[in-house]
């Protein structure tokens, strides 16, 4: 981690509720993973960012709104070629450290008429963050792990995924992105509730199979919210990608020794079969990870008749073997899925 890094997370402002679900701190996580593994990412990326080059190309003069949800560290965002598209940008992330770091790389560029962007730092679903800080709150007052569980299993059935502020804000919006957000919008809260319960009571929340899963309900009907809010922009473009897959792999031992030593195979050594499986350039065994949108499909959760292109689907390289201490023997894929709407 290098001392600007540092010096962004200590002095990261606002809610003390992001902070304490963990936002900053996995933002940080996510950065060190990138600068380790870049050659790894480079294909995904690229395919987000030419996707959204694609629309870019579409949009002749300047003028309206981009929306960038989750916007993090513009990663996967060509935003040299799409910020001078519009009038107004607007970058939401609920990690505060992605202000100074979005700054320093505008500050850098010789993009001419590169629009300054608007920074909206807080939870884009009005509701996870409220609901995982209510379960604080729930375990603190209640002296017992089986009481917490029904308490919180009647909070999570009853708990709302109500339309967020940007979904109503904007009235010239033309294009709203969204990219490797949906998962993520009940992982956080999900690490930091089981967390939470498993510190207070020593025990498993998993353990609790009603309170666990009307959790679960709770974050399909975020992240049916979310995209029916994008959407909702009916004029506008959108963009959304999201892993909707994760898979465990292990090299054989009949791998090549030389297995990920530049220069890498093109899609970082994997790509997927004709019915959309993981195939690896190497010899590796495979075991399915848990469902990021248990269960949810992304094509169910469009409005009937949002006019949508073919969806896209590609392997995204994330956790390359043995590259950190949590991965020795062991490395992580996720299948990614790729949506664009049209405007009306
Ligand atoms: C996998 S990262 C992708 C980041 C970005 N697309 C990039 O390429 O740098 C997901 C981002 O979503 C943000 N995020 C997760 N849950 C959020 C929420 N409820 N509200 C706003 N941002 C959220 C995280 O802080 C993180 O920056």
């Amino acid at each position: 981690m290098g001392l600007l890094d540092l010096w962004d997370y200590v002095r990261a402002p606002g809610d003390a509720r992001l902070r304490r679900q963990g936002y900053p701190s996995s933002g940080m996580g996510l950065l060190e993973r990138f600068r380790r593994s870049s050659a790894f990412w480079q294909p995904h990326l690229d395919r987000n960012r030419a996707n959204l080059r694609a629309i870019a190309a579409k949009l002749s003069e300047r003028g309206g709104t981009l929306l960038v949800l989750g916007a993090g560290r513009l990663l996967d965002v060509p935003w040299e070629e799409l910020f001078p598209k519009f009038e107004r940008i607007v970058l939401f992330d609920a990690d505060a450290g992605t202000v100074p770091f979005v700054e320093r790389l505008l500050a850098a560029s010789t993009t001419p008429g590169l629009p300054k962007p608007a920074f909206e730092i807080g939870d884009c679903t009005d509701a996870v963050v409220n609901v995982a800080a209510w379960t604080d709150h729930t375990l603190q007052t209640t002296p017992s792990a089986d009481a917490a569980a029904r308490l919180l299993e009647k909070g999570y059935r009853e708990a709302d995924a109500p339309p967020p502020a940007w979904a109503r804000n904007f009235t010239d919006v033309r294009l709203a992105v969204s990219t490797n957000l949906l998962s993520q919008l009940g992982h956080f809260p999900r690490q930091h509730i089981q967390a939470a319960f498993k510190k207070r009571f020593d025990k498993k929340l998993r353990d609790d199979l009603g309170a666990s899963e009307h959790l679960e309900r709770f974050f399909c009907r975020v992240r049916a919210r979310h995209i029916q809010s994008l959407a909702g922009f009916a004029g506008a473009w959108a963009y959304l990608s999201s892993d909707v897959e994760v898979w465990n792999y292990e090299l054989q031992a009949t791998a090549p020794q030389t297995a990920f030593k530049e220069p890498l195979p093109p899609d970082a050594g994997v790509t997927l079969d004709e019915r959309g499986a993981p195939k690896f350039h190497w010899p590796v065994s495979l075991e399915r990870g848990l469902d990021p949108l248990h269960d949810q499909r992304i094509r169910d959760l469009w409005p009937k008749g949002a006019p949508l292109d073919p969806p896209q689907r590609w392997a995204w390289h994330i956790i390359p073997q043995s590259s950190e201490d949590a991965h020795r023997g062991h490395g992580r894929i996720h299948i990614v899925e790729a949506w664009t709407k049209r405007p009306r």
